[in-house]
């Protein structure tokens, strides 16, 4: 897929986290074929986006979760603002990337980030997400997980089969959002919160309204406070660098004491 060999991505010393994070996406996305990324939902942030998203959390965070982490957009955008405002504190990120190709960028864009700053520890998991989210609560080990101050998305979109393994296993589990990759990614995500932990994700806009999505709404809102909700121009982006427009949502969720509620 990348014809090009990793160490001819290597950035200049002093390009900044989240600038590099942003020219490895461009690169993979003129290196890709459009029906690859499209079969992989990879739709890259764009840098007004990620620092936006980045700015709505309550600093300052430990440990930080991005399950579909691509070339690291979202993730930078937290690294940068981390360093200038806590820089002395150390900050660590569990990054999921299941394809490799995109996971090789996101480990140089790591290394680079980590050269900028050392206090700062991560693993990339070239893995499914939700895979390994519902094998570890399937677990006896599931509660001793270490769990985040933050999970940050934005996670990708297509539709699962009814009959995959993975919604079968979120289903036996009582999980609902199944039909879709990004409720369930994200679900699984808010349930590796810590209590009072953010969970901070751009949605589509069908998560707000609609049958669709409505048991998994149900299922969110009965664990998380609903923080903030955006659909402004701010949230209105260049997903694909230079390639197409979206209007999305964001949204930001705070874990809670157990909420109850009557729908
Ligand atoms: C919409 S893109 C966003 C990438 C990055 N977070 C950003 O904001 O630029 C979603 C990413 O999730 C990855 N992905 C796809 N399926 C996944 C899964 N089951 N678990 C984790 N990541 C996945 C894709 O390869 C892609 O890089």
């Amino acid at each position: 897929m990348m014809a090009k060999r990793s160490e001819d991505h290597l950035p200049h010393p002093k390009t900044g986290v989240l600038e590099y994070a942003a020219q490895l996406a461009e690169r993979y996305i003129g290196s890709s074929s459009v029906d690859h990324r499209k079969a992989r939902g990879q739709y890259f942030t764009c840098l007004l986006v990620a620092r936006f998203m980045a700015s709505l959390y309550r600093a300052p965070v430990r440990r930080v979760l991005d399950a579909g982490a691509g070339t690291g957009i979202l993730t930078c955008a937290v690294i940068e603002r981390h360093m200038k405002e806590t820089a002395d504190q150390g900050l660590h990120i569990d990054c999921y990337e299941p394809d490799e190709c995109v996971a090789d960028l996101l480990d140089l864009c790591l290394n680079h980030a980590r050269h900028l700053f050392p206090l700062l520890s991560f693993t990339v998991r070239r893995a499914d997400f939700a895979l390994s989210a519902l094998t570890s609560r399937d677990s006896l080990f599931g509660e001793s997980l270490d769990r985040y101050d933050l999970a940050i998305g934005n996670p990708p979109y297509f539709k699962l089969p009814a009959a995959s393994e993975v919604v079968q296993m979120a289903t036996s589990q009582g999980i609902s959002g199944t039909t879709n990759i990004y409720s369930l990614i994200m679900n699984l995500a808010a349930g590796l919160l810590k209590l009072h932990g953010e969970l901070i994700y751009i949605v589509p806009r069908s998560f707000c309204s609609g049958l669709y999505f409505k048991s998994f709404r149900r299922q969110m809102l009965a664990e998380l406070l609903l923080s903030r909700c955006t659909s402004s121009k701010v949230a209105t982006a260049c997903f694909e660098t230079k390639r197409s427009c979206r209007r999305t949502s964001s949204c930001g969720f705070k874990k809670a004491e157990r909420l109850e509620r009557s729908f």
